[in-house]
């Protein structure tokens, strides 16, 4: 019994079909790779459902932008790191790669570590600046107690100076989660000039001594150019920095614009912690700008899910993540407050 011979001709109206299909795959295949090149980049995670604000997730770390239409804000932020902070790295990538796309603003997100000497981290930074090419180095040394900000902030003129160029340049630290789409909205109708933006502190306490708290700061570019061309700057530490930073704005005559983001910016807290809520420490907030002292990974883990980054996970039989088991204390006391 030998099987019909299969001719060209044989099934004439399937074959077309399969061809049809076909074609409309490649087609679909082209617009796709066209469209979202990205995708095929950096897909660190699966895309999050939609949030409150109703963006889609940005695939990369290395920009989070939204439509490009109508863009009218343009910020930098900067996290200021170690190279041994890998792990940390590899979250806040996660994290900010995330979330909800800001509307009509690019904010791009960059990791500035001080010259990188040690064998390993020469190599592995290496693969990351490859990988995510979100990486630049300072012209700092790692001991140095003081000093960092000054060379972040005076070289971020000189790094792009040939781009369009950024109207905000922040400053953050490693154990802070900005959310991005709402600090685009603060910012955006903010002077932009001599603009202070962050968290002032102490808190509601002795105002000719206030300063944007290290957890997060933001300035517009005519304040970092200043910083740039005011080398005596480097010099005139004798605080922390942040201090330092606040008191050069006053001395220079720039604090000026300031923006107090109280409460949306704040450290965090749960009621697991055995510290107490106070003027810059309490629970989170739907409409939080930004997070501090997200030490470990419990921390962040609870914070990325109470802003809903859990969210695009789909249903599948390859695991069986219980995320209803979970911290729902703000929740309870978000709706209590309602
Ligand atoms: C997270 O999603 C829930 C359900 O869609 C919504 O009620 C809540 O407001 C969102 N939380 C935040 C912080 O956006």
């Amino acid at each position: 019994m030998k099987p019909p011979p299969s001719s060209p001709g044989a099934h004439p109206a399937s074959s077309r079909v399969l061809l049809f299909l076909l074609t409309a795959v490649l087609v679909a295949l082209v617009i796709y790779l066209v469209a979202f090149p990205n995708n095929f980049k950096l897909q660190v995670g699966p895309p999050s459902a939609s949030c409150a604000s109703g963006g889609s997730a940005s695939s990369s770390a290395v920009q989070i932008a939204g439509s490009n239409t109508a863009v009218d804000l343009r910020v930098l932020i900067g996290i200021v790191t170690v190279p041994g902070a890998y792990e940390r790295r590899a979250l806040l990538r996660l994290a900010y790669s995330l979330q909800p796309r800001p509307v009509r603003a690019v904010v791009d997100v960059r990791f500035f570590l001080c010259r990188v000497v040690k064998e390993e981290d020469r190599i592995l930074v290496a693969l990351e600046a490859i990988t995510y090419d979100d990486i630049i180095e300072l012209d700092c040394t790692e001991n140095m107690n003081d000093g960092k900000t000054y060379a972040y902030f005076s070289a971020v003129p000189r790094l792009f100076a040939g781009e369009p160029s950024y109207d905000y340049v922040g400053k953050t630290d490693d154990d802070t989660y900005y959310r991005l789409a709402a600090l685009a909205d603060s910012l955006r109708g903010k002077a932009r000039r001599d603009a202070y933006h962050g968290y002032l502190t102490p808190c509601h306490w002795l105002p000719e001594k206030q300063y944007m708290s290290g957890m997060g700061y933001i300035v517009s570019w005519d304040v970092a150019q200043w910083i740039s061309d005011t080398p005596e700057l480097a010099d005139q530490h004798d605080d922390w920095e942040d201090v330092d930073f606040g008191r050069w704005l006053r001395k220079g005559g720039r604090y000026k614009n300031v923006y107090n983001e109280e409460p949306r910016m704040y450290d965090y807290w749960d009621r697991e912690m055995a510290t107490d809520v106070n003027c810059f420490r309490h629970e989170h907030r739907a409409d939080a700008v930004a997070v501090h002292k997200l030490k470990d990974r419990l921390k962040w883990a609870r914070t990325l899910h109470f802003f809903n980054a859990t969210q695009g996970l789909k249903p599948s039989n390859m695991y069986h993540l219980d995320l209803q088991n979970v911290y729902h204390v703000w929740c309870t006391v978000n709706t209590l407050l309602a």
